[in-house]
C-alpha cells in the first residue's frame, strides 16, 4: 500500500508539473509529495532550461530546492506569485482543505493566499467526504497561550493536544517559533466558519483550513478534481 501511495504522490507531482511555464514566479509548499515536485521541477529547469522563482514555505523546502540550485525569492521582492503548488492532509469535494501536518500551515496560507492559483498534489488515501473525519487541524499558536487556546478549542467541540516530535524534547516548534496544537474535531461541517472561529481565538497565529484556495487538485494517477468557481 505505502508503495502505491508513493507512486501516487509521484504521479500527482508530474501532473502540477505541467502547470508550470517559463518565468514564472512560484509558491512551494512543503511535505514528501512536494519534495516530489521539486524533482520534477528541478528536471524542467535542468532539461528544458525553464526560468523559475521560488517562495519557499518552510526550511525543508528552502534546503530542497537550494539543493537543486532552483532560484529562490520572498514575497517582499514578489508579493503576487503566479501559482502555487502544495499538498495537503485531507481535501473535501469542494477543494476544502485540512494542511499542516508538516507544521508549515502559517507560511503555506501566507503564499497561497498570495498566489493567482493553487494547485493541490496528493495521494489519494487524502480524499475524505468531510473534513476533520480522519485528521486533526493543525492550529498554529503563540507559545504562551498554548493552554488557554486549547481550553476554547475544547468548547468548540475538538479534542485538543500539544503536537510533540521526534529530534528533541518538549513540543515541537515551528519555522516561525510557534507551538502546533492539534485539534480533533468530530467532522468540520462548515469549514469557513470554523476557520473564523479558531482566528479569532487570541493567541491563534493561524489554522490549516484551506477554504476555497484551491483551483484543482492532483489526486493520485488521473483523478483530478477542479473548483468551478475561482
Ligand atoms: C505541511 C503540509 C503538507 O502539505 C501536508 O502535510 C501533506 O504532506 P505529504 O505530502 O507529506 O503527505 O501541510 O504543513
Amino acid at each position: 500500500m505505502r508503495m502505491v501511495l508513493e507512486e501516487e504522490k509521484k504521479a500527482a507531482a508530474l501532473a502540477a508539473v505541467k502547470h508550470v511555464r517559463d518565468g514564472m514566479v512560484l509558491g512551494v509548499g512543503s511535505g514528501s509529495t512536494v519534495a516530489m515536485f521539486i524533482e520534477a521541477l528541478a528536471s524542467r529547469v535542468r532539461e528544458e532550461e525553464v526560468e523559475v522563482l521560488c517562495v519557499p514555505t518552510s526550511y525543508q523546502s528552502v534546503i530542497l530546492l537550494a539543493s537543486h540550485g532552483i532560484p529562490l525569492t520572498s514575497l517582499v521582492e514578489h508579493p503576487t506569485l503566479d501559482l502555487t503548488v502544495d499538498g495537503a492532509d485531507e481535501i473535501d469535494p469542494n477543494l476544502n482543505l485540512i494542511k499542516g501536518r508538516g507544521g508549515a500551515l502559517t507560511q503555506e496560507k501566507i503564499v497561497a493566499s498570495s498566489s493567482k492559483e493553487m494547485v493541490v498534489i496528493a495521494d489519494s488515501s487524502k480524499l475524505v467526504e468531510v473534513l476533520g473525519v480522519k485528521m486533526p487541524l493543525p492550529i498554529e499558536v503563540i507559545p504562551i497561550a498554548w493552554k488557554t487556546v486549547a481550553k476554547k478549542l475544547v468548547r468548540l467541540g475538538a479534542k485538543v493536544e500539544l503536537r510533540y516530535g521526534g529530534g528533541k524534547v518538549g513540543p515541537v516548534v515551528t519555522d516561525n517559533g510557534n507551538f502546533i496544537l492539534d485539534a480533533k474535531f468530530p467532522r468540520i461541517d462548515q469549514p469557513k466558519t470554523l476557520e473564523e472561529k479558531i482566528n479569532n481565538i487570541p493567541g491563534v497565529i493561524e489554522n490549516g483550513l484551506f477554504v476555497e484556495m484551491a483551483k484543482i487538485a492532483y489526486i493520485g494517477r488521473g483523478k483530478v478534481l477542479e473548483r468551478k468557481q475561482y
